[in-house]
C-alpha cells in the first residue's frame, strides 16, 4: 500500500482546506492509503533548532514527510500569497539540508479552496515555485483551484464529496500526483541534488 500525505495549511476547525482534504483522502486509486499530518503544533522557524535540537513537531513533520510516497497540500491563499504556515513548514522540513533534507526528490500536489470566485491561484504558484526550489518535485500542468468553495460541497449517503465538476478537477490532481509516484518522476531531482551536495566543497 502506497502512502500520500495529507497537509493542510488552515488551522481553523471548519477549514474549508481540511475538507477538501477529506474529500481528496476519500477518492484516491486503490492501493493507495492516506496519511494527516497536523501542522498546529509546529513552531516558528529557529536557525539555532534546525539539528538534533529540533522541536519534536519538526521531527515528527520530517519523518512524515520521509516515509510519504507523496504529499498532498491544501492551503488557502492569503493576501495574495501563500500562508506563513506552509512556508514555515517548508523552511523546518528543508533542513539539515545535507546530506538529504525531508522531501528531497518528494512527489507533491497541492490545492486551494478558497472562498472568492478569482482568487486562490497565487497561492499555488508561490507553492510549487517554493517546492521545486527547495529540491521537491510538484506536478505541473493542471493546478486546481476551487473557488467559491462553501458553495461546492455536497453530501453523499452522510459522506461529504464535491459537485461532479469539482469532484473530477480534485481526481485529476489526485492522478496527477499517483503518476508522478508511479513512474518515479521526483528520480532526476533527487539525482541532482545527490550530484550537487556531492559537489559542494
Ligand atoms: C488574512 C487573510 C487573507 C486572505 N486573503 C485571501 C486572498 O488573497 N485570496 C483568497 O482567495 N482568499 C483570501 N482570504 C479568504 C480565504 O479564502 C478564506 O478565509 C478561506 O476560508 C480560508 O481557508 P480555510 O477555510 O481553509 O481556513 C483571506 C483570508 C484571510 C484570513
Amino acid at each position: 500500500m502506497k502512502n500520500i500525505l495529507f497537509l493542510v495549511a488552515s488551522l481553523r476547525k471548519e477549514s474549508l482546506n481540511m475538507r477538501l482534504a477529506r474529500v481528496a483522502a476519500n477518492n484516491l486509486p486503490d492501493g493507495y492509503g492516506a496519511t494527516f499530518f497536523d501542522l498546529k503544533d509546529v513552531p516558528m522557524y529557529n536557525e539555532d533548532l534546525r539539528g538534533d535540537g529540533s522541536p519534536e513537531s519538526v521531527r515528527q513533520l520530517r519523518e512524515a514527510l520521509r516515509s510519504a510516497d507523496g504529499v498532498f497540500w491544501t492551503t488557502p491563499e492569503y493576501n495574495y500569497a501563500l500562508p506563513g504556515i506552509v512556508k514555515n513548514a517548508i523552511d523546518w522540513a528543508c533542513r539539515p539540508m545535507l546530506p538529504q533534507h525531508s522531501f528531497a526528490g518528494k512527489p507533491m500536489n497541492a490545492a486551494v479552496a478558497t472562498i472568492s470566485a478569482t482568487n486562490g491561484i497565487r497561492s499555488l504558484n508561490d507553492f510549487k515555485r517554493i517546492w521545486n526550489n527547495c529540491g521537491g518535485f510538484s506536478v505541473t500542468t493542471f493546478d486546481f483551484v476551487l473557488q467559491l468553495a462553501p458553495s461546492k460541497f455536497i453530501e453523499e449517503s452522510g459522506v461529504e464529496s464535491l459537485e461532479p465538476k469539482s469532484l473530477a478537477s480534485l481526481r485529476l490532481a489526485i492522478d496527477h500526483l499517483v503518476r508522478a509516484i508511479e513512474g518515479d518522476g521526483g528520480a532526476v531531482v533527487t539525482a541532482n541534488w545527490t550530484a550537487f551536495v556531492e559537489s559542494l566543497p
